[in-house]
């Protein structure tokens, strides 16, 4: 089952890191109804993070139980080895990092041809510019605000800048591509992440590491929204 991607406005990722795993069917159907339309799943192999997680068969178990949109980032060494796999398992977004992907150009193309929506995701310490020549061939750019491993780490504000500089590159340029941010996000930060000009914003423990995290994915919509109609 595939969800039609929603383009308008700012979109609310949550990201199924921080999810009951025992309760993820009902989790999921939960924030559907409170109407999300993407799931970010992170996918790491404890090489290129020191952490791991979940992978191929979760994937495919999520595209059978749901028809959210299935956002992959792949925080894993040699990615060009498991994107078409990702995308014949379901994933409708799939992102690989600039740091773990030295022939990009190729994997792009790769993700593309497999039938998913292409990204480059970006540690904190890298800049924009190793993106300058595939900009313009990018479904979107997933911003990390935070060193890739591990939710509920707090939100480095240097991707705020970031941020304002894809935007502007964007504007210059009449590209298309969305800009995703990815880490330490909250009722705080959402609100700076949507004005520098994020499209697509990643939320586990400020949805899952509550009490409702239902509510709380509504709380945060609203404070993007908040955010989007205030901006100048
Ligand atoms: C970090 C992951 C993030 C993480 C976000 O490596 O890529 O998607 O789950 O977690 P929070 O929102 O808790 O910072
Ligand atoms: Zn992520």
């Amino acid at each position: 089952m595939r969800a039609a991607r929603a383009k308008e406005g700012v979109e609310i990722a949550p990201s199924i890191l921080a999810a009951d795993f025992t309760r993820l069917g009902e989790q999921i159907a939960e924030l559907k109804q409170a109407g999300c339309t993407l799931l970010h799943v992170d996918v790491m192999d404890g090489h290129f993070v020191p952490n791991i997680t979940i992978g191929l068969p979760v994937v495919a178990s999520l595209r059978k139980a749901t028809d959210l949109a299935l956002d992959c980032h792949l925080m894993i060494a040699e990615p060009d080895r498991y994107v078409e796999r990702f995308a014949e398992a379901g994933a409708d977004m799939i992102s690989v990092h600039q740091e773990a992907a030295p022939h990009l150009d190729r994997t792009l193309a790769a993700i593309r041809a497999a039938g998913a929506q292409a990204g480059v995701a970006l540690n904190p310490a890298t800049p924009v510019a190793t993106l300058n020549e595939v900009l313009g061939t990018l479904d979107f750019v997933l911003v990390m605000s935070v060193n890739p491993g591990f939710s509920g780490q707090e939100f480095l504000p240097g991707a705020l800048e970031k941020i304002r500089q894809l935007s502007e590159w964007r504007a210059a340029q009449g590209a298309g591509f969305r800009i995703e941010v990815d880490g330490g996000i909250g009722v705080k930060t959402i609100e700076p992440v949507v004005r520098a000009g994020a499209d697509v914003v990643v939320a586990a423990s400020a949805i899952f590491h509550t009490s409702n995290p239902r509510a709380s994915f509504e709380q945060l919509r609203r404070a993007a929204s908040l955010a989007t109609a205030t901006k100048v």
